[in-house]
């Protein structure tokens, strides 16, 4: 069966490919350059933050969140909580970098870290840090709850909002809420570089450590102040500069290229957001008294990625499953669902068991939702699900 609707589209359009042919006929700077830095300032201006660094993945945005952590003077211990909801690379970087992650129960109404109980971890472990996600674009019911936790506890707070971008909870945009929060532009999610990732900071001792981190280590992406400190500070034969290295770093840098079309696509964030909300709403209100979905008051912008529902069980699923496919309806299972039951960490720490990660590992699945996706194709995929349940 051909696939009529997809589970995720591009937002790069042809108005983009056809400006992005122009500009490469200018012969300009295809690796990191002036682009990097007006996208990041652009970045940063449409999240209100002070800070942003343009890497090549979400994923590689997460690992530098980790490093950076670890290079910085604000972890007390190596322990750090993760979702058992979320994305490998969420997690990744903790067994790579030697953290000790300690996974957390799923909360019931948005799937993002259950705060109550990560309070009885907070009060057995007492880590240094906590990443969660913001998941699938429905910006964390209880934010308010982990923020106060934050307080209480002092820990670091990582917030991944790779796919949540233009979400908003009562008014604040998801990924304004840690204290480094990172950004997927993979195809498929809110907006997309083709590949790249981003990480926000309001920190400065976080920024300089993120640049030099994503760049070998050097310090000439760092500001003129920030770099004559670190010259102050080692001692450094100053004729090396600007290729003095002060830290291990990584590269993990994307293209002007790709800054090209990420400036173009910030220009549509109004749009997107407006659409996928609506379709997001949409679904809810047909699908919502009859499946088990993500829920949320009404000062909650969701720019969901997916609209992701429970089935009864694995068999009922399956039977979306299939209706779907049959009528040319992309689908997927709730993409890892408990993260504690895949081999990655079941092969280290055995397999986790959580009430509602392991929910949605059994009976999750998604349904497209992308801003060309029309309201009477959501009304159409709807009726394919309630048609195909019969309940
Ligand atoms: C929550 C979350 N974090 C991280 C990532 C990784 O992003 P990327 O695919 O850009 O590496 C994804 C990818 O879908 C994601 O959904």
């Amino acid at each position: 069966m051909q696939i009529k609707h997809h589970l995720a589209e591009d937002t790069i359009d042809d108005k983009d490919i056809s400006a992005l042919i122009d500009w490469l006929k200018t012969n300009s700077r295809l690796t990191k350059g002036p682009l990097t830095l007006e996208f990041e300032k652009k970045w940063s201006n449409w999240w209100g933050k002070k800070y942003s660094v343009f890497c090549n993945s979400g994923s590689s945005a997460n690992l530098l969140m980790y490093y950076v952590l670890l290079l910085s003077s604000k972890l007390k211990n190596k322990k750090i909580i993760v979702p058992s909801a979320g994305w490998p690379t969420t997690i990744t970087p903790a067994i790579q970098f030697g953290f000790e992650p300690i996974m957390c129960e799923a909360d019931k109404d948005t799937f993002a870290l259950d705060v109550d109980y990560l309070e009885e971890l907070l009060k057995k472990h007492d880590p240094g840090a906590v990443i969660f996600v913001q998941i699938l674009g429905v910006p964390h019911k209880h934010i308010d709850k982990l923020l106060a936790l934050k307080e209480k506890y002092k820990f670091v707070l990582l917030e991944d909002a790779c796919a949540a971008m233009g979400a908003s909870h009562r008014g604040r945009k998801a990924g304004t809420f840690g204290d480094m929060s990172s950004f997927s532009l993979y195809f498929g999610h809110q907006l997309s570089t083709i590949e790249g990732g981003v990480v926000s900071t309001d920190d400065q001792e976080f920024n300089n450590l993120l640049l030099m981190s994503r760049s070998h280590g050097w310090g000439k992406d760092l500001d003129p102040d920030s770099h004559g400190a670190l010259l102050n500070k080692y001692n450094v034969d100053n004729s090396h500069n600007p290729f003095i290295f002060y830290e291990p770093g990584l590269n993990l840098r994307a293209t002007d290229l790709q800054a090209f079309l990420g400036l173009r696509q910030l220009d549509k964030m109004d749009w997107l957001v407006e659409r996928r909300s609506r379709n997001h709403h949409l679904y809810k209100k047909l699908l919502g008294e009859k499946f088990y979905a993500q829920s949320y008051d009404n000062d909650i912008v969701p720019c969901s990625i997916h609209f992701c529902a429970l089935a009864n069980d694995s068999a009922e699923r399956k039977t979306v499953a299939d209706a779907l496919h049959k009528n040319g309806i992309e689908t997927r299972l709730y993409t890892a669902g408990n993260l504690g039951l895949h081999p990655f960490w079941a092969n280290r720490y055995g397999e986790a068991h959580f009430k509602w990660a392991d929910e949605l590992y059994n009976r999750g699945f998604f349904l497209p939702n992308h801003p060309s996706l029309k309201t009477e194709d959501v009304k159409f995929i709807s009726k394919v699900v309630l048609d195909a349940v019969k309940r």
